[in-house]
């Protein structure tokens, strides 16, 4: 069977996990597809930086939209990032070709999701971004495929691995926030611009993604009320504590009479509860709907592997022609959403 040739735009802490996980399980991959995955292209800016990863049999672009109008390429996975500028570029040539998409760009499906889906639907083509939310939990699958049968009634929970590694450090290690900050970036959790993670915009753009698949509605990302961590003191955690609480910042999105509520800012969450024990760089998404009821997933929100392997997981729906709409319904069936005013919780 003809392989499944994919070109890669951005080979940063991504983009090479990607690579390294196709090399590693490139047998097993094919075993269950039936047919090969094979890299054919790829895109960076720094042509001679070491990536740790052999590219000496893929093809080079220096421009990561000549990548996307490659012939010998089936499937542009972008993993440059930016809700605009080159990634958009990428993404929406790569369509224009008839090329099927895979990407973990938050940012430009918060910004540009509908339209982009429209555009791949439009054409029979696959939009797919398991990796977008939530890092290596397949949270997407999970609410748009395993809870097909419900109403959402609410989604919520940890969407930002940096955040939450800060919060769990200064709380269990007294140490200053700009350091664990730090050391979040040198990980590969935090975004090019961690200012996305601390200020609560990259939760924001997730939770406008997760409406969007829980709601059936159009991706709403300037309807999210948005607050980040970065007013909380280790004096702020330590109280919380002591009154039985952890603090975490939490992405909130449910259905009231008035219309759909997005928020994202820092919680009081008692301790005990799921959400309370998530730690580190671990996310948390809990949806409650109206069979299934209460459903969590817990996994590893942010880092190499666990992103690759979302990312992976999207090709093997492609190589197999597994398809379903980009969001919870096709494209053109997505409701305007009508936000509905802050709640007092
Ligand atoms: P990095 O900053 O590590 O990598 C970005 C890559 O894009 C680099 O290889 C860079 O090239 C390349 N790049 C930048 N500008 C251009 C350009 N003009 N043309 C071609 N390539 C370019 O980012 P991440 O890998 O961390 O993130 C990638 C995407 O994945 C982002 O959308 C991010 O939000 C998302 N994401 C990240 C997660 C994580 O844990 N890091 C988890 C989930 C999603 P060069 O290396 O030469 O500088
Ligand atoms: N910067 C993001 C985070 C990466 O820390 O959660 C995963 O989307």
């Amino acid at each position: 069977t003809a392989p499944l040739r994919v070109g890669i735009a951005g080979l940063g802490t991504v983009g090479a996990g990607v690579l390294k996980l196709l090399a590693t399980q490139g047998d097993l991959l094919a075993r269950r597809v039936g047919r090969p995955m094979v890299v054919t292209s790829v895109s960076a800016r720094d042509r001679n930086r070491d990536r740790g990863v052999d590219l000496s049999s893929v093809r080079w672009y220096d421009n990561a939209v000549d990548l996307a109008s490659d012939d010998q390429v089936d499937v542009v996975v972008e993993l440059i990032g930016g809700s605009d500028g080159i990634a958009a570029r990428t993404v929406e040539t790569a369509l224009a070709h008839g090329k099927h998409v895979v990407t973990a760009n938050k940012a430009l499906l918060a910004h540009h999701g509908t339209a982009l889906a429209t555009q791949a639907e439009a054409q029979g083509l696959t939009l797919a971004f398991e990796a977008a939310v939530a890092g290596g939990i397949p949270v997407i699958k999970g609410l748009r495929e395993g809870l097909a049968a419900n109403q959402v009634r609410e989604v919520h929970g940890i969407l930002n691995g940096t955040c939450n590694y800060i919060l769990t450090e200064m709380r269990t290690t007294g140490r200053d926030f700009g350091d664990v900050l730090a050391e979040a970036q040198a990980k590969g959790y935090a975004e090019a611009d961690p200012s996305f993670d601390i200020d609560g915009v990259d939760a924001a753009h997730k939770l406008a993604i997760l409406t969007s698949v829980a709601f059936g509605t159009r991706v709403d990302f300037a309807n999210v009320h948005v607050e980040g961590i970065r007013h909380i003191s280790a004096l702020d955690i330590d109280y919380a504590g002591q009154l039985g609480y952890r603090i975490k910042l939490l992405g909130i999105a449910r259905r009231t009479e008035n219309g759909i509520e997005q928020r994202v800012n820092p919680c009081m969450v008692p301790v005990g509860s799921l959400i309370a024990a998530t730690d580190g760089v671990f996310n948390a998404v809990v949806a409650d709907s109206d069979f299934a009821d209460k459903v969590a997933l817990v996994g590893r929100g942010a880092g190499a592997g666990p992103t690759a392997s979302a990312v992976v997981a999207d090709l093997v729906d492609i190589a197999i022609g597994r398809r379903t709409p980009t969001f919870a319904v096709p494209a053109g069936q997505l409701a305007p959403l009508t936000p509905a005013p802050l709640s007092a919780r």
